[in-house]
């Protein structure tokens, strides 16, 4: 966890804060259909908050993050399941599984080869692979406005740090190609969230996940950014004294063949 372009991570804070992350991620469960006693890797489990609505449905599953802060929580939350440190970018199992579901997760693994070459060695025969995530134009008006902050305020080099990966449609469906995976569907499609707490919803946000780009500045310095962030998102952003989140999800269903 110390490369710059990682988060850390306040579980608890998550969990208060950001709880929508679960609540969509049930649409994502249907799409996966666990049956019972399969076994399920969930990838990017944080809290395990979807680890145990899958396990509920009668699967084995095993919940893994690259945070240890998220497994510690999710442990505590929910000890009769599994759950261990991981990275996604880096799988290493010797039993396999019949599906690897991940929500909200793969768009902070940048290096998508290795993690869908992680979820093939992780598959069975006609295993399946259901994911969530940010795709295309996800965040477009926090990213550029985050950029413009950073630039007007003498940290042009932090712009470096983004920490996210947002592939198209075609990107992820030809790197999952390339893999092997025959992709079934995918789809791209906005989803304004709303933030809590009404007015830093956006500082909040940018807070919890773009930590990485304000490495090494000082914190005055920061606070100076994020407010300018906020003024400049405002007009886009804040609607009827709620803050939302520009998110776009890219859905995905591919079979190892
Ligand atoms: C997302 O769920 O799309 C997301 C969450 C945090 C940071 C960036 C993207």
């Amino acid at each position: 966890m110390n490369e710059p372009t990682q988060n850390v991570w306040n579980a608890n804070l998550y969990d208060r804060e950001h709880d929508f992350v679960a609540r969509y991620g049930k649409d994502v469960i249907e799409l996966l259909t666990p049956k019972d006693r399969e076994r399920i890797l969930d990838l990017g489990c944080g809290t395990g908050h979807l680890t145990r609505a899958i396990a509920e449905m009668g699967a084995e599953v095993l919940g893994i993050d690259r945070a240890k802060t998220m497994i510690e929580e999710a442990r505590k939350n929910y000890p009769q399941l599994h759950f261990e440190v991981m990275d996604g970018e880096n799988l290493t199992f010797s039993q396999q599984f019949d599906a690897v579901f991940s929500n909200a997760a793969l768009h902070w693994m940048k290096n998508a080869e290795s993690v869908i070459a992680g979820v093939w060695r992780m598959l069975k025969y006609k295993g399946r692979f259901v994911a969530e995530f940010g795709g295309k134009g996800n965040v477009e008006t926090i990213v550029r406005e985050i950029e413009n902050a950073l630039d007007r305020a003498g940290y042009p080099d932090n712009i470096a740090l983004n920490p996210w990966y947002f592939p198209s449609i075609g990107e992820y469906a030809n790197l999952l190609e390339k893999q092997g995976f025959e992709v079934r569907s995918a789809m791209l499609f906005d989803r304004l969230t709303p933030l809590k707490d009404t007015e830093t919803g956006l500082q909040n946000w940018l807070r919890m996940f773009a930590n990485p780009f304000f490495k090494d500045i000082p914190e005055e310095k920061v606070l100076e950014i994020l407010s300018a962030i906020e003024r400049e998102s405002r007009d886009r952003l804040y609607i009827e004294n709620t803050w939302f989140a520009d998110y776009r999800r890219l859905r995905v269903v591919a079979i190892k063949n």
